[in-house]
C-alpha cells in the first residue's frame, strides 16, 4: 500500500511539493532527450499495434457473425467481369466468396506488349486479394459443376497451372519455354500441395469465367501454334521469338532453314493479331536486328493472315485502310480473304477464298489469334439449366445479367450473351391506339428508349425517323407504318462484342444492382443493363495507333465522327492504358516499363 512515509527517508521533511515537483522537472530533463523521444515512439509503436490487432480480432469475430445472416454472394472468376463486381460490392449487404483458378488479375489488353518484353509480366499482374480486400473470400480453385436446384457448387482443388485451359501439347510447349538456360531442365515434381475437392452452397451465384480460344478444328493448331489470352502464352512467345533468333544465327544453319526461323505468321486480324504482329514488328525493328547484326534484316518476314476482306474489319473501314497502308511500310505483309487450313511444325496451310488451291508459307513460329468460344463448364451448364438457354455460344441473360431459366444465378463477360427483347408495337402503345401524332411518337421514344435500346438512334434524330417512317406523307404514322419502323429497329439489335470495355461495365453494374436489391428493391423497378460503348483502339506499330468513335454518341460528335489514327491517337492509347491500369503500383510499373524500352531497348534474353 502507498504510504507518504515510505519516502520518508529521502525527502528532507521541510520540503514542500513544489520542490518536490522541481526535484521531478529536473529529473526529467537529466535524462536525455533522445531517449524520451525513443522511449515516446515505442509505446506508440506497441500501443497502436495492440489497437490494431484488438480491432482486426473485433472485426474478425463481427464478420464471421455477420457472414452467418447476409446472404452468400458466390462468384466464380477473377477476369474483368468478376474484380470490377468484386470491388463495388457492398460487403456489407453480402457475404462475397470468389473462386478462381487463377488468384491475380490481368490487364489482357496489354498482352501483346508483354509477349515482347516492351511491358514486364507483374505490371499486368493484380494480386486478387489484396486488390479486393480481406471482406471477401477468394479461394484458388476450378468450379466445374453447378447444381441451380440445391444452389450448390462443386469445385476441384487442382486446377491448371496458369488457369488457361492447358493440354499435352501445351504443357510440352512450356517445358521447352522453361526448361531453357541449363540447370532449369531439372523439373521438380512435387505432390506435397494437396487440394482436395469441395462443395459451397450459394443464395447468388455470378458466373464470369470467360472463355477460351477457338481454333475452328484448324488441325495442328493445338500442337503447332501459340495462343495469346493468358500470362504464360506472352511469356511462351517471348521465349519463342528469341529462340528463333537464336536459332537463325548459328553459322552452319542452311539459307533456307534460317529464312524459315525468321518467319512469323499471325492468324486473325482482329485486335489481338493486329496489335501483336505491330509489337513483334517493333521489337524486330528496334531491337533485334540491332542485337543480331549478322542477319540480313530483308529476310526478316512477319505475315498476318486474315479470313476475311480487311484486318480490323469491326472497325471503321478508314481504319482497316490505314491499318493495311502502315502494316505495308513496316514490311508487314498483310494476306486478306485467306484462310488458314492447317498449322504444321515449320509451316501454315494456306487457302486463297474462292480458290481449291493449297500454297505453303514456312515459318518459326504460329500465333493463333482467331476469337473465342465458350469454355466446356459453360456448356455443361447451358445444358443443365435446359432448353432455354438455346444460344450455343454464350450463357443467355436478361438485360438484369440473370441467366434465363436459373433463378439466382447472374453471368456477365466472354462467358454471356445479353437477350435483348423485340419491340412490338404491342408492347409499345396501348390497344386500340390507330395512329401517332409526332408529339406522341417523340414522347414514346423518349421514355421508352431505356427499356428498348434499339430505340435509340431513332430518338435522337426524331424528326428526320418520324418523316422516314411516314411512307404516306400524312404527317400521322398509322400502326401499320410504325411496325415497320419497329421491325427495323430490332434488325439493329447485335450481341455484345467480347470485350473487356462491356466485361467491365457489365461487372459494376451487377454489383450496384445486388446492392440496391439487398436494400429491398424488387428487380423490376431497377434500370436494367445498359452499354456505353467508349470508343474501340488499337496499337499499329511504329508508335501509331487507331481509335474509332462510331456507336460513341457524344464522343463520335465531339471528335466530328472521325475515327483517328497516328502518333495522337498514340498518345491518346497510352494514356488510356494508364488509367485504366487498376492500382497506383501498376501504373507506375507501366510508366517506367515504356521508359525503360524506350531508353535501354528490350531485354530479349530467355530467362
Ligand atoms: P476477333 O474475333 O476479333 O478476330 C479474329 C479474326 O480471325 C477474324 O477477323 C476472323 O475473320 C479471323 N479468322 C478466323 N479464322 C481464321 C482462319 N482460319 N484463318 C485466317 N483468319 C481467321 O478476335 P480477337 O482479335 O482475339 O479479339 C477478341 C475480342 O477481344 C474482340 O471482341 C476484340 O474486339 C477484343 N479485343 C479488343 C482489343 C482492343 O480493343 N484493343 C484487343 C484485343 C481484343
Amino acid at each position: 500500500m502507498f504510504r507518504f512515509g515510505m519516502f520518508r527517508g529521502r525527502i528532507p521533511s521541510k520540503m514542500n511539493w513544489e520542490s518536490v515537483r522541481g526535484m521531478a522537472t529536473a529529473g526529467i530533463s537529466a535524462v536525455p532527450r533522445r531517449r524520451w523521444r525513443g522511449l515516446i515512439i515505442t509505446a506508440s509503436v506497441i500501443g497502436g499495434y495492440a489497437g490494431y490487432i484488438y480491432a482486426w480480432r473485433e472485426n474478425l469475430f463481427s464478420l464471421q457473425k455477420d457472414r452467418e445472416n447476409k446472404p452468400k454472394l458466390l462468384v466464380l472468376g477473377t477476369g474483368w467481369a468478376s474484380v470490377a463486381l468484386l470491388r463495388h460490392i457492398d460487403t456489407k449487404l453480402y457475404d462475397v466468396q470468389c473462386i478462381s483458378p487463377r488468384n491475380y488479375f490481368l490487364m489482357t489488353p496489354l498482352l501483346p506488349s508483354v509477349s515482347v518484353g516492351t511491358v514486364e509480366t507483374r505490371t499486368v499482374v493484380e494480386p486478387v486479394r489484396p486488390l479486393v480486400g480481406t471482406n471477401i473470400k477468394f479461394l484458388e480453385a476450378e468450379c466445374v459443376d453447378i447444381d441451380p436446384e440445391k444452389k450448390r457448387v462443386v469445385c476441384q482443388g487442382t486446377p491448371s497451372i496458369d488457369g488457361s485451359q492447358t493440354n499435352e501439347s501445351q504443357f510440352s510447349q512450356r517445358d521447352v519455354a522453361d526448361n531453357i538456360g541449363g540447370s532449369s531442365s531439372r523439373r521438380v515434381h512435387d505432390g506435397a500441395r494437396t487440394r482436395p475437392p469441395f462443395e459451397l452452397d450459394y443464395d447468388f451465384l455470378v458466373v464470369a469465367v470467360g472463355a477460351e480460344n477457338n481454333t475452328f478444328n484448324t488441325p495442328g493448331v493445338d500442337s503447332h501454334a501459340h495462343f495469346l489470352k493468358e500470362l504464360p502464352d506472352a511469356r511462351r512467345i517471348r521465349a519463342a521469338i528469341s529462340d528463333c533468333f537464336e536459332s537463325a544465327s548459328i553459322p552452319t544453319q542452311t539459307e533456307e532453314e534460317r529464312k524459315r526461323l525468321l518467319s512469323f505468321v499471325v492468324v486473325g486480324g482482329g485486335p489481338t493479331g493486329v496489335e501483336f504482329a505491330a509489337e513483334l514488328s517493333d521489337m524486330v525493328h528496334e531491337d533485334l536486328s540491332k542485337n543480331f547484326p549478322q542477319l540480313d534484316r530483308s529476310e526478316i518476314r512477319i505475315s498476318l493472315v486474315e479470313a476475311l476482306d480487311h484486318v480490323l474489319s469491326m472497325y471503321d473501314h478508314k481504319i482497316s485502310e490505314y491499318t493495311e497502308k502502315h502494316f505495308d511500310r513496316e514490311n508487314i505483309s498483310v494476306l486478306n480473304s485467306t484462310f488458314v487450313k492447317e498449322v504444321k511444325q515449320r509451316e501454315v496451310v494456306l487457302q486463297k477464298r474462292g480458290s481449291q488451291e493449297k500454297g505453303s508459307l514456312p515459318c518459326g513460329m504460329v500465333v493463333w489469334a482467331t476469337g473465342i468460344k465458350p469454355r466446356p463448364f459453360v456448356n455443361s451448364l447451358r445444358k443443365r439449366v435446359g432448353e432455354l438457354q438455346s444460344n450455343p455460344r454464350a450463357v443467355v441473360t436478361d438485360t438484369y445479367l440473370r441467366v434465363i431459366g436459373a433463378p439466382s444465378m447472374y453471368a456477365m463477360g466472354d462467358c454471356s450473351s445479353i437477350q435483348m427483347p423485340k419491340v412490338g408495337v404491342a408492347n409499345l402503345v396501348p390497344d386500340g391506339t390507330k395512329e401517332l401524332g409526332f408529339d406522341e411518337f417523340a414522347a414514346l421514344l423518349k421514355d421508352r428508349m431505356h427499356e428498348y435500346p434499339q430505340l435509340e438512334s431513332y430518338a435522337q434524330q426524331v424528326k428526320a425517323s418520324f418523316e422516314k417512317a411516314d411512307l404516306n406523307g400524312d404527317g400521322k404514322l398509322q400502326i401499320s407504318e410504325l411496325k415497320v419502323l419497329l421491325d427495323e429497329a430490332d434488325k439493329l439489335l447485335r450481341p455484345l462484342p467480347a470485350t473487356a470495355q462491356v466485361a467491365n461495365q457489365e461487372g459494376k453494374f451487377l454489383a450496384q444492382h445486388l446492392n440496391k436489391l439487398a436494400l429491398g428493391n424488387d428487380a423490376n423497378d431497377l434500370e436494367p443493363f445498359r452499354y456505353r460503348h467508349l470508343g474501340s483502339l488499337a496499337y499499329v506499330g511504329g508508335d501509331k495507333a487507331v481509335i474509332d468513335f462510331s456507336g460513341t454518341g457524344l464522343f463520335q460528335k465531339f471528335f466530328g465522327l472521325e475515327p483517328i489514327n497516328g502518333r495522337g491517337a498514340f498518345y491518346l492509347w497510352r494514356s488510356f492504358y494508364l488509367t485504366e491500369m487498376v492500382t497506383l503500383r501498376t501504373k507506375i510499373l507501366l510508366a517506367f516499363d515504356w521508359l525503360r524500352s524506350k531508353l535501354f531497348g528490350r531485354d530479349i534474353s530467355r530467362v
